[in-house]
């Protein structure tokens, strides 16, 4: 399916939680945010049907995320079932690895292709300044694990001065001897985001060539992501950059969002979107939700426009946390 400005949209973001079990400062306010009502989340066999029904309009990559995605009960059997739509290519996570270490065998078993994590740093103090909580063991832990099961990983890093400023070009020695990506992204001012300064990734990138000698950009494709990998002599992994700041991707824009209370979010920056709940308690046909689905991805913006987020009409107002990222 295409979009309104003929992009082709494959890839669905599936939030299954707002909960979260840290609390990155970046992301999410210590004292936590006002949880969705249970009964206002999509149950997961909600959550199937409106992938079962886009898998049949052409989303072949979906990926799971949160809050924590991990600590929603049951995921693993809403992965089986998604495994199991015709024409479904990837179905991957992104999660802050803290279960992933006593899920990761079932998750793959389930079909679980691939697997992000999100890790700021390689010091257990400085993650627990980061996230609130001493977790850092059993991150590092998840890592091995999910190397020992052969899947596909990525480490997603945000760096944020004051935060992580000196210890970014350390995280990248995970990539030179693991066979894991390491990901640097800049970050967005989306709530919590606003109180805290980003890194632009052509800085990283100096610092990380003063260290481990010049990069090559890669040509391989990896992820569906906006990711720009590099080559690093010698390393076993690619260090990539998500650079909406620096390099806006709008235009390769492949993918909407599912949030956890069952709205198709069409752009990451923009509130805007169509509310499927209603139509999925209300009695609406799968050909009902499909028409609606087509209406709404005519109405996908065409960028981010992240410099004015403040100003902009109809810009997202809520916590990263309750977006998935
Ligand atoms: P891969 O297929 O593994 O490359 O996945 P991904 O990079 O799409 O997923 P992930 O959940 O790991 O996201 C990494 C970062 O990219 C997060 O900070 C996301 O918020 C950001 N990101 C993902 N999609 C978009 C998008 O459409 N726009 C913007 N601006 N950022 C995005
Ligand atoms: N900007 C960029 N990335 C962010 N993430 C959380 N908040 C932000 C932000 N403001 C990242 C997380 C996780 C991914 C889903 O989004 O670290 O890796
Ligand atoms: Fe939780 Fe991920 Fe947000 Fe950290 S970045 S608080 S792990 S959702």
């Amino acid at each position: 399916m295409t979009d309104g400005f003929g992009r082709t949209i494959d890839y669905l973001r599936i939030s299954v939680t707002d909960k979260c079990n840290l609390r990155c400062r970046y992301c999410m306010p210590r004292e936590g945010i006002a949880l969705i009502p249970h009964r206002e989340l999509l149950t997961l066999e909600e959550v199937y049907r409106v992938v079962r029904i886009m898998a049949g309009m052409g989303i072949c990559k979906v990926r799971i995320t949160g809050g924590e995605p991990l600590v929603r009960k049951n995921v693993t059997k809403l992965i089986k079932d998604i495994h199991g739509l015709p024409g479904m290519e990837e179905i991957a996570m992104t999660t802050n690895g803290v279960l992933l270490g006593e899920q990761v065998e079932e998750l793959k078993a389930a079909g679980l292709t691939g697997v992000n994590i999100s890790l700021d740093t390689l010091h257990p103090q400085t993650f627990e300044r980061i996230t609130g909580f001493d977790r850092h063991g059993q991150v590092m832990e998840a890592v091995e694990k999910v190397l020992e099961q052969g899947m596909k990983l990525k480490i997603n890093c945000v760096p944020c001065r004051g935060l992580n400023d000196t210890e970014l070009t350390e995280l990248a020695s995970l990539a030179k001897e693991r066979p894991v990506d390491i990901r640097y992204i800049e970050l967005m001012p989306v709530g919590c985001g606003r109180d805290f300064e980003g890194i632009p990734s052509h800085e990283i990138l100096a610092g990380l060539e003063a260290c481990y000698g010049k990069a090559q950009l890669s040509e391989e494709k990896r992820g569906n992501g906006p990711a720009r990998y590099y080559d690093f002599p010698g390393f076993c992994g690619k260090v990539g950059f998500i650079s909406p700041i620096s390099h806006k991707f709008c235009g390769e824009c492949n993918r909407v969002r599912l949030t956890a209370e069952g709205r198709l979010k069409l752009c990451l920056h923009y509130d805007r979107g169509l509310e499927l709940k209603p139509l999925l308690r209300g009695g609406a046909t799968d050909g009902d939700i499909r028409h609606e689905v087509e209406e709404a991805l005519q109405k996908k913006p065409k960028e981010h426009d992240f410099e004015h987020i403040g100003e902009r009409e109809g810009s997202e107002k809520r916590k990263m946390v309750q977006i998935g990222g």
